[in-house]
């Protein structure tokens, strides 16, 4: 079969890699993809929110399944434009995917259905927003209603932050739109963890755990990006944690979606805080996340194809998924600046050294081919992932080959993991 996969980060070059070990696909096509993922799929030169273009281009070329990466195609309608010609899409429609697409209808269906969250309130007038924040308690965390590449989250430790955050979002509109609507809601204090599950609106097949590290910097400090590094399996997420999320969030989730008239089908990812009282969730993403998959997906045994096309064609049974026992680590090397100012075209190098490693995987995010090498083209750059015997041996094998690595201004986490390093399992 040809399988057509839309976007072009380090999320999608791990989708490419997992789909291309499927026995039943002869082609992937990437669109737009990055150079970092010629060897196993072909680019297609349309950008992944031109969806007509992508649907005549599906059409056109008799592609079997087309996979989405990022979430701007689904909240405007990628998989309904798909159905609509008969093609098959994995990813949920424009109303299902309006659960990442508005962080306000998500506390909504939350608060609705009585899904443990955090306490919260939403502005449409900068004014009253900071009006409301000299009261507040703090930390306290201001949310962009609509979409922001994973940057419209920030985490305010006092009111002078909030104030500069509402003034970002509202008046100065760095996110344009997406900040028309503000969520204010209090900060949840504990570890934060992704959960992923294939849904096809009914069913669901939880993903292992993996924990994302958002902030730029060592330590959770600076501004949020798309994801500096991330890991699975969890320790912190036993047996006995995975059950009560199921119970407390992903099912009741699942059943809320149905009684607002949502068939969601695809993957519904949870950012969860492991609190005190239990699992809460802090939002829902329609898609993989960027670099979970990088984690998620080097440890998933089975087929992914035949998971998407049971997931598309309504028969998701409750399998048990096959995980390799190693754990996976995945750090993220960005350019010097990101997830602000940042400059690209640099050379990198010391990646054919790490192709000798069958346990370390490079996934492309910004890079470019030049000459027989490539230069960086983008903020986040590269994911280096490892498969080690346990999370310390992971972490310590990540980043020995993170230090083979070089390009001008390169910049990364020195900490991910930084949570299971006085605990294996
Ligand atoms: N890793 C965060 C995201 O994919 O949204």
């Amino acid at each position: 079969m040809k399988v057509l996969v839309v976007g072009s980060g380090g999320r999608e070059h791990a989708l490419v890699w997992k789909i291309y070990q499927s026995e039943r696909v002869e082609k992937i096509y990437v669109a737009p993809g990055n150079d970092g993922m010629l060897e196993l799929a072909e680019r297609v030169a349309i950008a992944s929110d031109d969806i007509k273009a992508l649907a005549d281009w599906a059409e056109e070329n008799k592609i079997d399944l087309t996979v989405v990466g990022p979430e701007k195609p689904l909240v405007e309608g990628i998989v309904d434009e798909f159905e609509a010609r008969g093609l098959k899409i994995f990813g949920p429609n424009k109303k299902a995917a309006r659960v990442e697409g508005s962080k306000v209808y998500a506390k909504e269906i939350l608060n609705k259905y009585k899904i443990p969250t955090a306490e919260y309130e939403v502005f449409t007038d900068p004014d009253e927003a900071l009006e409301y924040i000299q009261q507040a308690k703090y930390p306290l965390v201001i949310k962009a209603e609509g979409l922001a590449a994973g940057k419209g989250v920030v985490i305010a430790t006092n009111r002078e932050k909030a104030e500069a955050a509402i003034a970002k979002i509202m008046e100065e509109r760095i996110f344009g739109d997406a900040g028309n609507r503000i969520v204010v809601e209090d900060f949840l204090e504990g570890e934060e963890v992704s959960i992923l599950v294939f849904t096809d609106g009914k069913h669901i097949l939880p993903l292992s755990p993996a924990r994302d590290h958002k902030a730029v910097f060592d330590g959770d400090e600076g501004p949020n990006t798309g994801g500096m590094g991330a890991y699975s399996p969890v320790p912190s997420v036993t047996k006995e944690v995975e059950k009560e999320i199921c119970e407390k969030i992903l099912k009741p989730a699942i059943k809320a979606f149905q009684s607002e008239g949502i068939n969601y089908k695809g993957i519904l990812y949870t950012n969860l805080i492991l609190t005190g009282m239990g699992p809460k969730v802090l939002d829902f993403n329609a898609r993989l996340g960027d670099p979970e998959s990088q984690v998620i997906l080097t440890r998933l045994k089975d087929d992914l194809v035949d998971l998407m096309e049971m997931v598309v064609e309504d028969r998701l049974e409750e399998i048990e998924l096959e995980w390799d026992e190693r754990a996976a680590i995945c750090v993220v090397l960005a350019s010097g600046g990101y997830p602000i100012a940042y400059k690209t075209g640099f050379k990198i190098e010391g990646l054919e050294g790490l192709a000798r490693h069958d346990n370390v995987l490079i996934f492309h995010a910004g890079t470019r081919k030049e000459g027989d090498g490539f230069v960086t083209a983008g903020g986040r750059v590269l994911g280096i992932t490892v498969l080690g015997d346990g999370m310390i041996d992971a972490i310590n094998q990540v980043y020995e080959c993170v230090n083979e690595v070089y390009f001008e201004d390169m910049h990364y986490r020195t900490d991910i993991g930084y949570r299971v390093l006085d605990r294996d399992y």
